[in-house]
């Protein structure tokens, strides 16, 4: 019956899940039509992970182009339930993105705190848009979580970063909504990205959850892929030591350039109930495997492809077997950094270590003058 309503709790891809939700069935809920995202098969990419199949969750078409409109429908909307005054969040971009968004049509005044110079125009542009109060930090994102909280704590604003439970909530409906897209069978593997943790404590909940009710028989093992630079968490699970912050993390991928994520004990769990891992993946590993889900003509931001990035390497070391079924998570639309995708194929991106990017996949434009002779050659 939901499928064919057009009430907007039921067109909601998170909504839709309301029963697993922590609200009462007359909450006003702060929607965009967030969720309901394709499940791709990308046989460029299973290919290239030399897997017989790859399945591809697009959180990138969401209505603001990331995954975090599913979490930040059910923050905002708790937001106002609690005559919030202020909303706000320090985000790498997409995170401040959303909720500019979902505040807006919430009508609720919003602040976000980013990383000054460090944020991909497109999320800041969607930002400014949306009408948010934007504050450039200098510094990294762990110093604008850091202030941020401290405003949390004395009251100042309303926090819907992803330590707000009720952003979890909302994430995790993403776990129903792939097991209902795979007829409930669940994949041997599911694969994120991973910087503050949220998205891997999320569908560590969500599918927790399908188990506990008996829609699934087993869980998928979660593997979370890091960046290289910006890999506490995976340099956590190797060493099974005390948890330790990267002081300065670096990456090419904005979004998860991040040193004290703070989701950590939640993703863990995640990991460890599941039987999966954390890994990493150098800046050459994620800038190919991105222009590789691009030829899939699917696309995702720099972020994302990680998770394919990841996957490649661990079918190569037999963690992964090939004919085992996996899912990645795309957690963001291509467009939103098209800067990182411009210097790829123009063969110009540079590492932060300052060492120039090969291109293994590039395909740089051609000028050419308005000849339809010359063009026809150029076809052949
Ligand atoms: N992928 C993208 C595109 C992201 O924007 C983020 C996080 C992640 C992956 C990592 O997810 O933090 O739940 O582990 N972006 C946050 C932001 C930090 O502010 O937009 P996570």
């Amino acid at each position: 019956m939901r499928r064919t309503s057009f009430d907007v709790r039921d067109r909601s891809g998170v909504w839709r899940f309301r029963e697993f939700l922590p609200f009462a069935d007359d909450v006003r809920v702060v929607s965009l039509d967030e969720g309901n995202t394709p499940l791709y098969e990308a046989p460029r990419s299973a290919d290239y992970c030399r897997l017989s199949q790859l399945k591809l969750k697009h959180q990138g078409c969401n209505p603001t182009g990331s995954f975090k409109d599913t979490g930040m429908t059910a923050a905002v909307t708790q937001a106002r339930k609690l005559g919030a005054r202020f909303v706000a969040c320090a985000s790498t971009g997409n995170t401040a993105a959303s909720l500019a968004a979902y505040a807006a049509r919430a009508d609720l005044p919003c602040a976000i705190i980013v990383p000054g110079g460090q944020v991909s125009h497109a999320k800041l542009a969607q930002a400014l848009d949306y009408g948010a109060k934007v504050l450039e930090v200098e510094g990294n994102f762990d110093a604008c979580m850091n202030v941020i909280r401290e405003l949390s704590d004395d009251g100042s604003v309303y926090l819907v970063n992803s330590i707000n439970p009720f952003r979890i909530e909302g994430q995790k409906t993403v776990a129903f909504e792939l097991a209902e897209q795979l007829d409930w069978r669940v994949p041997d593997h599911l694969v994120v990205p991973g910087g503050n943790l949220g998205n891997s404590s999320a569908f560590g909940k969500g599918f927790r959850e399908l188990f506990a009710t008996g829609l699934i028989d087993r869980l998928p093992k979660i593997t979370v892929v890091q960046a290289a630079g910006a890999a506490p968490f995976a340099r956590y699970y190797a060493q099974h030591d005390a948890f330790v912050n990267e002081p300065h993390p670096q990456t090419l991928a904005s979004a998860i350039k991040i040193g004290a994520p703070v989701s950590w004990p939640k993703a863990w769990r995640a990991v460890t109930d599941t039987g999966g891992s954390v890994v990493t993946v150098t800046e050459q590993e994620i800038a190919d495997a991105k222009a590789v889900i691009g030829a899939d003509g699917i696309g995702c931001e720099p972020a994302s492809a990680t998770t394919v990035a990841g996957i490649r390497n661990l079918a190569a070391d037999g963690t992964i077997n090939e004919g085992e079924t996996v899912v990645a998570v795309l957690t963001g639309h291509l467009l939103k950094d098209t800067d990182y995708v411009m210097k790829y194929h123009n063969q110009s991106l540079v590492a932060p270590d300052g060492e120039r990017i090969p291109s293994r996949f590039a395909n740089s434009p051609t000028r050419v003058s308005a000849s339809a002779e010359m063009i026809k050659a150029l076809l052949k």
